[in-house]
């Protein structure tokens, strides 16, 4: 500590903030969402089955991600909730899921009757553990739902395989992972089903909405009837009908106006936000007492958000102390991400999502203790947050003020 100059002094000490200037930032929307827009109402129809946005989004989709169909729906959770419908998963099912996700991963297995079984992650990849999802098969796993967490994909070689052993379907939820590529294949492209979410944080957005795509026909009819209340708008008379339960998870033709509008963005904002990563990555690797996000191996990640992990013994802070010192610097950085994995929300621990009756899920319990590698990391983790329009000075203020912050707890210890 003695020999830390004024300069080199973190905020919290004193310091001046190492960032210094506004963040890069950038419209989202502008002329070309406003140009779709406009086609769309001239089209005197916002419903996606009469007009064309909709059709055109699905079509330029499935293009973009090497497969033969794509369904828009009305959000991410939509999407899955349709993959799972579509797949067949039923009352008494167990589905495999991350414990760290949105609970939009995990809502549509309890709307459909079945229970989450929650798998352990990767300490660094923040991924499904293949190991861990392989223990967690019974007779009642019908699937598992692969979260591509903060745009880095799961290890999907290990998972398939497992499925096939097993004879169950793998649904990926890419979320947070547009424009992700696995082993040279857009992700969403290798499960039986992959699930996108459009909604205003993601990579590209329309506000709210998502899309499933898959390559199995008869799949992508599933799909199509379970996000409209199971009405097959194709055919005539009886064939009609619904025959199994869906709810409305419709795309409207504004949302896939600007949805086309935003898919055309993706490939820059996908290689600007790696660009800056790359970059951040290879300028902390030396820092002691932190361990960079680890990429799974055949992953190109689309960087959704940054997230390291602090080792508070060689650090000389935890997580919390760590991220208030990094938002001093004037850093945007928060610690924890979602506090608690999926399994310890009340919903869970106390089996309150319905008022009565039973439910598969009920007859599991679930609680701290159940994943201790991923209770480890959001007990460790500290996020950056990203953006595409971030700059070289943002970069070199981010890297300034983390070295610093980490010097100086290292030097108080
Ligand atoms: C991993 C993951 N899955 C699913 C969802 C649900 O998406 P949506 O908010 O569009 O319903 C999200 C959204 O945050 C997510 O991050």
């Amino acid at each position: 500590m003695a020999t830390m100059t004024t300069a080199e002094l973190p905020a919290i000490a004193g310091g001046t903030p190492a960032k210094q200037t506004p963040y890069g930032s950038e419209r989202r929307y502008g002329e070309e969402e406003l140009g779709e827009l406009e086609e769309a109402l001239n089209q005197g129809t916002l419903f996606y089955a009469q007009g064309k946005k909709v059709h055109q989004l699905e079509t330029e989709f499935a293009a973009k991600n090497g497969v033969a169909f794509a369904v828009a729906t009305s959000s991410g959770t939509a999407a899955i909730h349709a993959a799972l419908i579509a797949a067949g998963i039923s009352p008494g099912d167990e589905v495999i899921v991350s414990p760290i996700t949105d609970m939009g991963s995990v809502v549509p297995i309890l709307y459909q009757g079945a229970a989450p079984v929650f798998a352990d992650l990767h300490p660094h990849t923040y991924t499904l553990d293949p190991a861990a999802v392989e223990a967690a098969i019974t007779p009642q796993t019908r699937a598992i739902l692969a979260v591509h967490l903060a745009g880095n994909a799961c290890a999907m070689d290990e998972l398939m395989a497992i499925a096939a052993r097993h004879n169950i379907v793998v649904v990926e939820d890419c979320a947070q992972a547009f424009g992700a590529t696995y082993r040279g294949r857009p992700i969403g492209a290798i499960g039986a089903i992959g699930c996108f979410s459009y909604n205003e944080f993601k990579h590209i957005s329309c506000g709210d909405g998502g899309l499933a795509v898959t390559n199995d026909a008869p799949l992508a009819l599933r799909l199509r009837l379970a996000t409209d209340k199971c009405y097959n708008r194709t055919a005539q008379g009886a064939e009609r009908n619904p025959t199994f339960l869906a709810n409305n998870y419709r795309m409207t033709e504004l949302q896939g106006a600007v949805a086309v509008a935003q898919l055309k963005k993706l490939d820059d904002i996908v290689a600007r936000r790696r660009r800056w990563c790359d970059a951040l990555s290879a300028q902390l690797v030396d820092v002691p007492g932190i361990d960079l996000p680890q990429i799974t191996p055949g992953c190109e990640s689309s960087w959704w958000f940054y997230m390291l992990r602090v080792r508070p013994g060689e650090l000389g802070a935890d997580a919390g102390e760590f991220a208030a010192a990094l938002q001093a610097e004037g850093l945007r950085a928060s610690a924890h991400y979602i506090g608690h994995c999926i399994y310890e929300y009340p919903i869970f621990v106390e089996h309150s999502a319905f008022e009565r009756g039973e439910h598969a899920y009920m007859r599991r319990a679930y609680g701290k203790g159940l994943c201790p590698q991923a209770e480890a990391i959001l007990e460790t983790c500290v996020m950056l947050a990203i953006n595409q329009a971030y700059t070289e000075t943002d970069l070199a203020e981010t890297v300034r003020g983390v070295r610093r912050v980490a010097a100086w707890f290292a030097g108080k210890q």
